[in-house]
């Protein structure tokens, strides 16, 4: 659980960059959406040595560290838009004499690397920051739209042709979807749940392998959302962060 230190008293701080820098500055270590532990065996189906991955908006999770220590060897790459949760990460790699994980200042809006470069991309927990602030979750925003799609298109053009993209969020698929399968997108997608009560949602994004049937891009969305999740099921800041970004 977070300490009570770091945890905004309003979900829209998650949007601010200095807010990120302040809390990494006093945070060592916090797992959003749960640790490796319980998404290993949808993980690590995905892994072999010789893949490169690269992790989206890291922060201080161990993920990284995680995946060396399950073979990966063919280069992790670890971004986030805070240089103080990047320096703090590659002192503790230095740390552990650890090696293999390349810790880079990106935003992930603008990521800065050639096209087809990765077999695997992974977020967990970050593009849900872009859905604070975004209005109604059935029509968010424009600008929530606009900031999700460059994301993912990002993502799209940095994963190697057969590359997978892994999404563990609190997003259910009737709000994800809709940018997933997004008209230019190739990737298949599935997903799975994970977690006491099956609170998070793990998306598995297979490049290359869409079929025409699965194009179910809609501007807006007809149901009600079939979930509901209650503050005593949640770790405290994982409740934050849902109230604000989505289906409650
Ligand atoms: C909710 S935390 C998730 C951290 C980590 N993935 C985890 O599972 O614990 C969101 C992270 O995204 C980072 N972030 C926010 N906006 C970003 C951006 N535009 N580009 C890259 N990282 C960003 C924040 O600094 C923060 O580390």
């Amino acid at each position: 659980m977070a300490d009570d230190d770091v945890a905004p008293r309003t979900a829209s701080a998650y949007l601010d960059p200095t807010y990120w820098d302040e809390r990494f500055g006093k945070e060592e270590h916090y797992e959003w959406f749960k640790d490796f532990s319980h998404f290993r065996h949808l993980l690590a189906p995905l892994l072999s040595p010789s893949i490169s991955v690269l992790e989206v908006g890291c922060g201080n999770s161990r993920l990284g560290e995680e995946l060396l220590r399950e073979g990966v060897a063919g280069g992790i790459t670890c971004v986030d838009l805070s240089p103080v949760a990047v320096q703090r990460m590659r002192d503790r790699l230095a740390e552990q004499g650890a090696e293999g994980v390349d810790v880079v200042v990106a935003d992930m809006l603008d990521l800065p690397f050639e096209g087809e470069s990765f077999d695997l991309v992974i977020e967990k927990g970050t593009m849900d920051v872009l859905f604070v602030d975004s209005g109604d979750p059935w029509n968010p925003n424009p600008e929530t739209v606009d900031s999700v799609m460059k994301m993912l298109e990002g993502i799209h053009k940095v994963l190697k042709p057969e590359g997978i993209f892994v999404s563990i969020t609190f997003g259910q698929p009737h709000f994800r979807r809709r940018f997933f399968e997004a008209p230019g997108f190739t990737w298949s997608v599935e997903w799975s749940t994970f977690g006491d009560g099956f609170h998070y949602f793990f998306y598995t994004l297979k490049k290359g392998k869409r079929s025409s049937e699965s194009n179910c891009y809609q501007p807006t969305l007809p149901a009600a959302p079939s979930i509901n999740m209650f503050h005593e099921e949640l770790e405290s800041e994982d409740y934050i962060f849902r109230t604000n970004v989505d289906e409650l």
